[in-house]
């Protein structure tokens, strides 16, 4: 059964979609069958894959609505792969803010991505969920759906508050409903290394949440844009670059401590 992993931050422009491409290609170079699901209406995930959503495309948001309908749709139905990667995405457009709008007074609102990624799970080894900058009803429905949390963060702007703000409502889903969600880990993402605060808020992490900050931090490079520019995971964008390597580093972190 597959993997299901959300990476979450409230706080926009920390990483998240970079890593969930870049930890997705690692991922499905190491021979792992991926699947991104990209729960942010802002579908920067599946356009830094290659995959420009048409207006009448089934979508993420299609998958939810038939869930909440009862419509027992195929699996695979709106899952395409990327464009350059050996990966599956499964896309979302500006469309899903609507529908997260929509969610309002829906008693079953949180666990329509659940009943989703479950159909999912036999076809996956790894399923990584994009999360909006939010802790809306739509990165609940990802916490509901997830074996595990990652949160990359931007030590210069963010601290051990803001994370503690995701892992009170990690705790708060785990209580009631999904008791068996955890912390993967925490990743540092270092734009540069300078400043003073940004050092004092590592440290800060490191004590606060010990192993669960992963020793690999992400370097800042140029790179990571343009390769989404082009559609692509860095890997696929170029042989080699020390985000490409911080990334693949990552990647056999997670995979160690699952072996643990
Ligand atoms: N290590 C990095 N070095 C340099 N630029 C990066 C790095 N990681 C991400 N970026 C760039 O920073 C911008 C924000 O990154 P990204 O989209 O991954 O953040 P996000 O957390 O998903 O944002 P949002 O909350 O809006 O969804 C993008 O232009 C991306 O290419
Ligand atoms: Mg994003």
């Amino acid at each position: 059964m597959g993997k299901v992993t959300a990476i979450v931050n409230q706080k926009g422009g920390v990483g998240k979609t970079t890593t969930a491409i870049n930890l997705g290609a690692c991922f499905a170079r190491m021979g792992e069958r991926v699947l991104l699901i990209d729960m942010d209406g802002q579908g920067n995930m599946s356009r830094g894959l290659g995959c420009k959503v048409k207006r009448s495309q089934y979508t993420i948001r299609n998958a939810l609505v038939d869930i909440m309908n009862g419509i027992d749709a195929d699996p695979m139905k709106g899952i395409v792969p990327a464009k350059y990667d050996p990966l599956y995405i499964m896309p979302a457009d500006k469309q899903l803010l609507a529908f997260e709008r929509s969610l309002k007074n829906e008693p079953e609102a949180p666990y329509l991505l659940r009943k989703y990624v479950e159909k999912q799970q036999w076809s996956f080894d790894r399923i990584l969920i994009d999360c909006s900058p939010s802790l809306g009803v739509l990165t609940q429905n990802a916490l509901v759906a997830s074996h595990s949390v990652m949160i990359p963060v931007d030590p210069e702007f963010f601290g051990v508050e803001g994370v503690e703000q995701i892992t009170s409502t990690i705790n708060g889903i785990q209580r009631k409903m999904n008791p068996e969600l955890y912390l993967e880990g925490i990743v540092i993402v270092r734009r540069n290394n300078v400043s003073i605060a940004k050092r004092t808020n590592v440290e800060n992490l490191r004590q606060r949440y010990g192993d669960k900050v992963y020793k690999t931090e992400l370097p800042s490079s140029v790179k990571a844009s343009e390769a989404q520019a082009h559609g692509m995971s860095l890997i696929s964008y170029m042989s080699w670059n020390h985000l490409i390597r911080a990334y693949q580093a990552l990647a056999n972190e997670v995979v160690a401590n699952e072996q643990q």
